[in-house]
């Protein structure tokens, strides 16, 4: 695959504009609508989802982008070259006010293991150029670069983590929850949210949205690789399970909210329409193959969840251990292990959002009941599922926690009895500021837990069929743009020997 460099991101769209059909008509009454950028996503071995949404006026409090009740026909084009010389595929897709004028196209027809480009023209303007990559051919396993990260809050920071992840030129990247924030804004952060209030109903779920898609940082991101996301909880509001809300404030029907919550993030990302939401419903767990090297189970811990035990903090309680509570809820959990034990690839990799090993906070049991440690006898039953099957290349992709942490796998956490799968937790894109590089706390406690840093930053992960080599990357600060990213801890993942190795 060749390099893209960032001239061809930025400029591409339209400096190719002049060498094949698609050029720019004459301009009609909407003013520039590619504001929010371009996105792949949802790779497969004919092709990839590609995504836009038309707003000439992004932040438009009434969440319509600027545009106007009319639906608008945008053209769309594949390339095996980004000048768009060698054009493969080409359509139609229509844009309606329906859905925020955004459009998710389901590009097939294309080869496996390959890298292409597109772009989109709407109402005489022309995209900027996207990159997108079809996943191998079933029987091939082919290397992969993979980077994921997690927990972008627009305030907190910038998003140079996005813009360094591009550079990467990856094959994929994950974003395992906390895309955006619901929270309103502050008086004292880097950047300021809009719209300034708690958001909680649709047209302010989209300005949202919408605000964090004009960065950037965010959109070279978007524009470099496909994404396969996943929500965590802020996509909707702090610390919900299911229809519980987290906390009473706004008012309000929390049905309705998540209704709206779930349609806005659809609206925003490069998904498919069978994640089309249906009122407070959206099926977004799903499995993505690539090739027979890696499998990822993309994993939704908050719409079935049983509510946090014992309150939402770190209390210790019986509750927490109660085999009739879920986080995946029991479909998703059958779905799961059903999936793992097809062996459809060398590789098991669980996209998911909370923290998986167990963890003790304290020398008196203390664990966070947001994570898996707050459903212990789920937990167990997918790993003791996992290993049954003879299993041995698990990896668990976890976000959510504003740190790094690299861990072990136990069947048994008290006893330490045998390492079963590995688990890697990316640190957050910005949310927790610039953090502090010497505040690395592993404790004796959790004895499987072998790395923790708070910096801000992403995972790499390069996988072959004998190992995955990972490399924790780091930004030293947020609250500065444009900081260089550094390796700061490398493992090994063998193939049959799970657990985390030195490089
Ligand atoms: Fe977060």
């Amino acid at each position: 695959m060749s390099p893209l460099t960032r001239r061809t991101l930025i400029a591409g769209g339209i400096a190719s504009a002049g060498v094949t059909v698609l050029a720019p008509t004459t301009a009609n009454a909407i003013s520039y609508p590619f504001t929010l950028g371009v996105a792949s996503g949802e790779p497969a071995a004919d092709g990839f989802v590609i995504w836009t949404r038309l707003a000439p006026s992004p932040l438009n409090a009434d969440g319509l982008g600027g545009m106007t009740s009319a639906s608008v026909t945008v053209e769309w084009q594949v390339s095996t070259d980004q000048r768009f010389t060698q054009v493969v595929r080409s359509g139609t897709a229509t844009a309606s006010q329906t859905w925020a004028h955004s459009v998710h196209v389901e590009v097939t027809g294309l080869l496996p293991g390959r890298e292409y480009f597109y772009r989109f023209r709407a109402a005489g303007h022309i995209s900027p150029v996207g990159r997108g990559v079809t996943s191998p051919a079933v029987g091939t396993s082919p290397s992969l670069t993979m980077l994921f990260t997690s927990c972008s809050h627009f305030e907190a920071g910038y998003f140079t983590a996005y813009r360094r992840m591009a550079e990467e030129n990856p094959h994929l990247i994950l974003h395992l929850g906390d895309y955006i924030y619901e929270g309103a804004a502050s008086t004292t952060a880097v950047r300021k949210h809009s719209p300034t209030v708690e958001i909680s109903n649709l047209a302010d779920y989209r300005v949202r949205h919408a605000q964090y898609k004009t960065d950037v940082d965010l959109q070279a991101a978007h524009a470099a690789a496909p994404w396969l996301v996943v929500w965590d909880d802020h996509e909707v509001e702090n610390n919900y399970a299911d229809l519980v809300r987290g906390n009473t404030s706004p008012a309000g029907d929390f049905k309705v909210r998540r209704a709206a919550a779930y349609k806005a993030y659809y609206e925003h990302m490069p998904l498919r329409a069978a994640q089309a939401p249906v009122a407070e419903n959206m099926q977004l767990y799903r499995r993505v193959r690539w090739g027979s090297l890696a499998t990822f189970h993309m994993l939704d811990t908050r719409q079935y969840r049983d509510d946090q035990a014992c309150g939402d903090g770190t209390k210790v309680c019986a509750d927490a251990s109660d085999p009739a509570r879920t986080l995946t809820g029991t479909a998703q959990e059958t779905w799961l292990l059903d999936g793992m034990r097809q062996k459809l690839g060398t590789w098991d990799f669980l996209g998911q959002q909370v923290f998986f090993a167990q963890r003790l906070a304290s020398a008196d049991g203390a664990k966070s009941m947001d994570s898996w440690d707050g459903y212990t006898a789920n937990r167990d039953r997918l790993q003791r599922g996992w290993d049954s099957a003879g299993l041995r290349n698990t990896v668990v992709l976890t976000g959510d926690v504003h740190k790094s942490w690299a861990s072990n796998l136990m069947l048994n956490y008290s006893t330490q009895d045998r390492i079963i799968g590995t688990e890697l937790v990316t640190t957050s894109v910005s949310s927790g500021g610039d953090g502090n590089a010497t505040d690395n706390g592993v404790s004796s406690l959790n004895p499987h837990v072998k790395f923790n840093k708070n910096l801000r930053g992403y995972v790499r992960t390069v996988t072959s069929p004998t190992q995955v080599n990972v490399d924790f990357r780091f930004l030293d600060r947020v609250t500065t743009r444009d900081y260089p990213i550094r390796t700061l801890k490398s493992y090994v993942i063998q193939a049959g020997n799970p657990g985390l190795q030195a490089p």
